[in-house]
């Protein structure tokens, strides 16, 4: 059974002249840094990708470096942990899905880095969900281990309500409530999935403005060219 349909949320990067909020983006990293992260793997994401889009390089070399990351073999032929660096992924919580099952009892937490992309209404989905815990009505029966939301298909959902007011802290000192988080997260998980949004709107308006210009300059060279002929 499908989950209840999302409404359509007024995102600021919806028109095809709009660019992704980037300091949303940046507040949703650390929504997801803070909170996700603990279960949610984003394996499609370099640290290097949130550098000019969420945060400094500097700013992204400190955060990486707080991490370990496996690398080897060394000249012993040892596998060896070192700091993380731009080049590298976003650290995952577990080994393998295995691992995350046992932690969620048999649920599997997904990889988020395209989830936005692989749920239909993705976003409006996304956001709905993470604001949709609720009581179940009378009548409704949820398995242990399992919580209601109707937005979820099937009613009931292994992940518990994450996001509370305050839960969450900001560098901007924008005041983290529950749906300021699930907006910024929704909208981190948006870009991560299309990341050259952006780019590939900024290319298609400057397409068009030359496409235009020389439309108009082979019009009228044309009809200078043939004057004389009419
Ligand atoms: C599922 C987002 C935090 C455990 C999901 C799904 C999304 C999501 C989008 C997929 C739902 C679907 O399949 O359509 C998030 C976000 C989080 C967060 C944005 C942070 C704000 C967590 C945490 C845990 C967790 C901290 C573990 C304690 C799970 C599990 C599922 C899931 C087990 C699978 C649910 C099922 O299949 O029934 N999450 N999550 N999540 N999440 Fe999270």
């Amino acid at each position: 059974e499908d989950g209840l349909h999302a409404p359509s949320y007024p995102w600021p990067h919806e028109g095809i002249f709009d660019s992704y909020d980037h300091s949303s983006i940046r507040r949703g990293h650390q929504v997801y840094q803070q909170v996700c992260a603990a279960c949610h793997s984003m394996h499609h994401l370099h640290w290097r990708q949130l550098v000019g889009v969420a945060y400094t390089e500097d700013e992204v070399k400190a955060m990486a470096a707080e991490t370990e990351v496996e690398d080897g073999p060394n000249d012993e032929g040892e596998m060896y942990l070192r700091p993380g660096r731009l080049a590298d992924k976003l650290p995952s919580p577990y080994a393998n899905e295995q691992a995350a099952r046992y932690a969620n009892g048999g649920a599997y937490p997904p990889d988020l880095s395209l989830i936005a992309g692989a749920r239909h209404n993705g976003q409006n989905y996304i956001f709905a969900l993470l604001t949709g815990y609720r009581e179940p009505p009378a009548g409704v029966n949820v398995r242990t281990g399992l919580y209601y939301n109707p937005y979820f298909p099937g009613g009931s959902i292994a992940m518990p309500k994450m996001l509370v007011d305050g839960g969450a802290e900001y560098d901007d000192g924008t005041p983290a409530s529950e749906s300021q988080q699930a907006k910024d997260v929704t909208t981190f998980l948006t870009w991560s999935g299309y990341p050259f949004q952006d780019e590939m709107r900024l290319m298609g308006i400057k397409a068009c403005l030359v496409l235009s210009a020389m439309i108009a300059f082979c019009s009228y060279s044309k009809r200078l060219r043939w004057a004389p002929l009419k």
